[in-house]
């Protein structure tokens, strides 16, 4: 049977225990029973639920298609009910990334982030058996999954299996530019050929991020990720951009191994504290809480199957959750300590422009209002 699938990962911060550390378990347990109420009433075909720092990420299946008014609203509904909880327990930030007024229809742009692509789900020869692999981040700027993705679907030194014949024709970047906040500016790319040119571009974190990357032998959606800049919708600090990202797996595509490679790294990325510095990102297991010294980057990432039917494997894999990545954390928290031993200076910290919390730009222009010219080198006034 052919069926057109959506895969749809909303994720938002509405409140956490104890500082912004996780969301509380009456939250989760509020976020599963509103999912599952979905599935019953068969808006979605599946979900799952879990939590990535303080974010809960909604992870579904269904044939509404992307940006469906009706699945954006089950998810920023069951949003309010997961704040209206977490105000009842007084938690931290409650509703923080709910950044406006009851939007109608689609939700993208109102503050949670949102990463969704569609196929056709026939679990035909080309694609026998449907897998995927949904990462969240929290603490984290927008465009951190731009370096591993590249090496993931662009340099074979990541990933041989770009030399197999499905693969060798390379994919299409299409690169958003998240400056632009009126509507969707986007480039498209050909990885290898414009190789260069997508790296001219991801270099720069902040402004740009891979939206989506399609194969171009088989003209399928691979990749979806949520680049959108937090502050940039709302004019104002509202904490780490946190981005999701959907990749399906294997076959025609890169293997789990090739695409969760990259994140060895620990690569420097935009966020921590007061998403104002420069630190490593970290992988982690599933409903990790942010807990430790500063207040990392972190990456998780959870792998599922999909039946003929749309509905995922009865478990997920969890691939941040295993020793493998022990190496990787502590390299990661060594070099987040030998960053942080810089403190503000330099590199250390983002440019102002990029300063999450407004008031640090506040401190330093009420301190250049007070600059004034030296008497003895005031220059000659025009004759
Ligand atoms: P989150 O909003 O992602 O929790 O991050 C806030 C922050 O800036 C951490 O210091
Ligand atoms: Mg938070
Ligand atoms: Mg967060």
């Amino acid at each position: 049977m052919l069926m057109r699938l959506t895969l749809s990962v909303i994720k938002a911060d509405v409140g956490s225990v104890g500082g912004h550390t996780q969301p509380s378990s009456l939250m989760m347990a509020t976020v599963i029973g509103e999912a599952a109420q979905a599935v019953d009433k068969g808006l979605l075909i599946d979900s799952f639920v879990c939590h990535t720092g303080d974010d809960i990420a909604i992870i579904m299946t269904h044939t509404k298609g992307e940006g469906s008014a009706a699945v954006h609203q089950f998810a920023w509904n069951t949003f309010l009910a997961a704040t209206s909880v977490a105000k009842t327990s007084g938690l931290y930030g409650a509703g923080q990334d709910l950044l406006v007024d009851a939007p109608s229809g689609n939700i993208r742009g109102a503050g949670p982030a949102v990463a969704e692509l569609s196929f056709n789900h026939s679990l035909s020869d080309s694609r026998p058996a449907e897998s995927f692999m949904v990462f969240a981040a929290d603490k984290c700027g927008p465009g951190a999954y731009n370096l591993p993705l590249y090496l993931a679907f662009a340099d074979p030194m990541y990933c041989a299996g770009l030399m197999l014949p499905p693969m060798i024709k390379g994919f299409r970047f299409h690169v958003i530019d998240m400056d632009h906040t009126a509507g969707d500016s986007i480039i498209e790319l050909d990885a290898p050929a414009d190789g260069y040119h997508i790296a001219a571009l991801l270099r720069d974190n902040e402004r740009f991020g891979i939206d989506r990357i399609v194969s171009r032998t088989y003209d399928e959606v691979v990749v979806a990720v949520s680049a959108q800049r937090l502050h940039a919708i709302a004019g104002k600090y509202t904490g780490k951009d946190d981005p999701v990202a959907i990749v399906r797996n294997q076959g025609i595509f890169p293997a789990p191994e090739e695409i969760v490679s990259p994140f060895a790294k620990a690569h420097f990325v935009g966020g921590d504290a007061r998403g104002s510095h420069v630190m490593p990102l970290m992988p982690v297991p599933l409903n990790t809480p942010v807990t430790g010294m500063y207040c990392l980057p972190i990456v998780s990432c959870a792998g599922f199957s999909i039946d003929k039917d749309g509905r995922f494997s009865e478990s997920h894999t969890d691939f941040f959750d295993n020793p493998a990545w022990d190496e990787v954390r502590r390299r990661a928290q060594s070099k987040a300590i030998e960053m942080r031993s810089q403190g503000w200076s330099g590199a250390a910290m983002l440019p102002y422009s990029e300063l999450e919390y407004g008031g640090f730009r506040d401190t330093v222009s009420g301190l250049l209002k007070r600059f004034r010219l030296r008497e003895e080198r005031k220059p000659e006034a025009a004759e």
